[in-house]
C-alpha cells in the first residue's frame, strides 16, 4: 500500500484531520493562528493533562470536538530553534504519516517556515517525501487485508502551495523509482528470476524513452562472458544482462555514467551451499540491479539531462548436476582467468563481466557498482552503513557527500596493493577468494571487482547490509526492502553531472 497523493493547499481541507506542531515544553507551533480559540484550549488541555513532552517524533492524537476537524494529531518537533537537516525533516514526514495512517482518510499539515527558522517552505518538499516513502509496504501477498492504513492523503499547508507542488512533481517521480527498486526487490525469487526481472525491465522503462537491450546466454557466450555464465548454468532460469541506456543530455555523443547492479535473483550458494538459516534472505540477492532499475526509472520520468547506462547483471546461483564446481577454472570476458574457490562468491564473478563490458562497450566518466556483496561488509558496518570503495577520492567524496544529504550512508573502506594481492591464485590469474588469513572480506571482494574496471574511475558501493530494513534506520515499511541507493545516486547525478 502506499499513500494516493501528497498534495499542497493554501488551507486546511475541512472535515480532515490537522496535525499541529508543538516544540518541547508544550508550545504552539506558529501555524497555530490558524485553528480557532476553543479548539486551541482542546489542544493545550490535552497537552498538559496527556504530558505531551513534544519531544522530536513523538506523537499524541485525540478526537477533535470541532465541527471542522475530525481528530487532531500533534506532532513533537523537539527544541525551538534546533535547525533540522533535510534528512530530519524526511523522518518528520514519516512520523507524521505514522501518527495519522489509521486515522483518517485525509489528512492537514499545518506546519510553517518560522517554526524551523529556515528560509523557505521548501521544507515541505522533503517532509512529503518522507511521508510517502513511509507509506510503502509489501502487502500484495496478503490475502486478508490486515492492512489498517486507512490514510490516503496528506495535504501540507502553505501559502505557496502551488509553486511546491509543481516542485513535488520531481520528489514524486522519484519516489516512483524507489517504490519499483522496492518492489522488485522485495519479490520472491520463483516470481523474480533473470528473464523475468529484465522483462519487467523492459516493460517499465520502454515508454518512459530508455533503450533497453536484453543479452541473453548465446550473445554472452560471444562475447566471452563465462564468469557471469558459470554462475548461472546449475539453474533452470538461465543468465540475462539487461542493459539500458539513457540518453538525456543535449550531447548525445557526452560520455555516459554506467551504474552496474548484482542481480543474483537467488544466491543458494551453489555447490558450496549456504546454511539453512537465513537462506530465504537470498532472494534479495539481486538488489543491486533492483536500484538499477529503479534509479533508470527516477533518472528517465523526471528527463534528467545526462547520458546514463544501466547494466543489471541477472543470474540465479543453483546446485545442480550441471553448476559449476569449486576448483573450476574459467575465463572472464576481460581475458583474465579465475579459479573458482567457492561457489558462493558469485557476485563479484558476474559483475567482472558486467564491468568489463560497461568500461569497454560505454566508454563511461564514471562506473559505479550495486551489489549485495559480501557478509564481511555486514559485520564490518552493521545495517546503517554501505561499504563504499573506490579508486577516485573525487568520486568517494561525491557520493559521501550525496549520502549525507539523503540520508544512504556511506563509509569508505580501503582498497590497498596488500588486499590485490591476496586474490593471486596459484594456478589462474586469480582467485575469487582471498588467502586464508587475510579477512577483510569486503575489501577483498571490492579488490577483485577492481581488476575488471581496466583503470576507470570507479565506486563500489557493497548494500549486504542496508537493502532490508532493519532497526528502522531508514525511511521504510519493515517487511520489505529500502531501495537504498536510488536516492544517493540520483542525487550524486544532479549534483555532479549535470551541467
Ligand atoms: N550474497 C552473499 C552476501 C550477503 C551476505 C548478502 C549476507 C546479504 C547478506 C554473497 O554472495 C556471499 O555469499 N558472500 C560470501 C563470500 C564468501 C564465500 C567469500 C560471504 O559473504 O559469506
Ligand atoms: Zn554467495
Ligand atoms: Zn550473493
Amino acid at each position: 500500500m502506499v499513500l494516493e497523493k501528497v498534495s499542497f493547499a493554501n488551507v486546511p481541507e475541512e472535515n480532515s484531520s490537522i496535525v499541529v506542531g508543538v516544540y518541547e515544553g508544550g508550545r504552539l507551533a506558529s501555524n497555530a493562528h490558524r485553528i480557532d480559540d476553543s479548539l486551541l484550549e482542546i489542544i493545550k488541555k490535552n497537552i498538559s493533562v496527556r504530558k505531551f513532552e513534544g519531544k522530536f517524533g513523538d506523537s499524541l492524537s485525540f478526537v477533535s470536538d470541532s465541527e471542522i476537524y475530525n481528530n487532531i494529531i500533534l506532532i513533537g518537533l523537539g527544541k525551538k530553534d534546533t535547525k533540522l537537516t533535510e534528512v530530519q525533516f524526511e523522518k518528520l514526514g514519516a512520523k507524521i504519516f505514522c501518527a495519522a495512517s489509521f486515522l483518517d482518510e485525509t489528512v492537514s499539515v499545518l506546519l510553517s517556515k518560522d517554526d524551523f527558522s529556515t528560509s523557505s517552505e521548501d521544507f515541505l518538499l522533503r517532509l512529503g517525501f518522507g511521508s510517502l516513502l513511509k507509506s510503502w509496504s509489501f502487502d500484495k501477498y496478503k490475502t486478508k487485508n490486515e492492512s489498517k492504513q486507512r490514510l490516503r492523503q496528506i495535504v501540507l499547508i502553505s501559502d505557496n502551495a502551488s509553486e511546491l507542488a509543481q516542485k513535488f512533481n520531481s520528489f514524486q517521480k522519484l519516489s516512483e523509482g524507489i517504490f519499483l527498486a522496492r518492489e522488485v526487490i522485495s519479490e520472491p525469487a520463483n516470481v523474480i528470476y533473470p528473464e523475468t526481472l529484465a522483462q519487467r525491465a523492459k516493460e517499465e522503462l520502454t515508454p518512459l524513452g530508455v533503450e533497453v537491450d536484453i543479452l541473453e546466454t548465446e550473445k554472452m557466450q560471444e562475447l566471452g562472458m563465462h564468469a557471469l555464465l558459470g554462475v548461472g548454468q546449475g539453474s533452470i532460469h538461465s543468465p540475462r544482462l539487461a542493459v539500458l541506456r539513457w540518453n538525456g543530455s543535449s550531447n548525445k555523443n557526452d560520455q555516459p555514467v554506467a551504474f552496474v547492479g548484482k542481480g543474483v535473483t537467488f544466491d543458494s550458494g551453489g555447490i558450496s551451499i549456504k546454511p539453512d538459516d537465513g537462506m530465504h534472505e537470498m532472494r534479495y540477492d539481486m538488489a543491486g540491479s533492483g536500484v538499477v532499475l529503479g534509479l533508470m526509472k527516477a533518472i528517465a520520468s523526471n528527463k534528467l539531462p545526462v547520458n546514463v547506462v544501466g547494466i543489471m547483471a541477472l543470474v540465479e546461483n543453483m546446485p545442480s548436476g550441471s553448476a559449476q564446481r569449486p576448483g573450476d577454472v574459467i575465463k572472464s570476458m576481460s581475458g583474465q582467468t579465475i579459479e573458482i574457490m567457492s561457489t558462493d562468491a558469485e557476485g563479484r564473478l558476474i559483475l567482472a563481466d558486467a564491468l568489463w563490458y560497461a568500461q569497454e562497450k560505454y566508454n563511461p566518466k564514471a562506473i559505479i557498482d550495486l551489489a549485495t556483496l559480501t557478509g564481511a561488509i555486514v559485520v564490518a558496518l552493521g545495517h546503517e552503513f554501505a561499504g563504499l570503495f573506490s579508486n577516485c577520492d573525487d568520486l568517494a567524496d561525491q557520493i559521501k557527500l550525496s549520502a549525507i544529504e539523503t540520508g544512504e550512508k556511506v563509509w569508505r573502506m580501503p582498497l590497498t596493493d596488500h588486499f590485490d594481492k591476496s586474490i593471486d591464485s596459484d594456478i589462474a590469474d586469480m582467485m575469487n577468494l582471498s588467502k586464508r588469513g587475510t579477512r577483510a572480506g569486503g575489501t577483498t571482494a571490492a579488490q577483485f571487482l577492481q581488476r575488471f574496471v581496466n583503470g576507470k574511475k570507479w565506486a563500489h558501493i557493497d548494500i549486504a547490509g542496508v537493502e532490508t530494513c532493519k532497526d528502522n534506520l531508514f525511511i521504510c515499511a519493515n517487511n520489505g526492502a529500502t531501495g537504498f541507493g536510488v536516492h544517493l545516486l540520483y542525487d550524486l547525478l544532479e549534483k555532479n553531472y549535470i551541467k
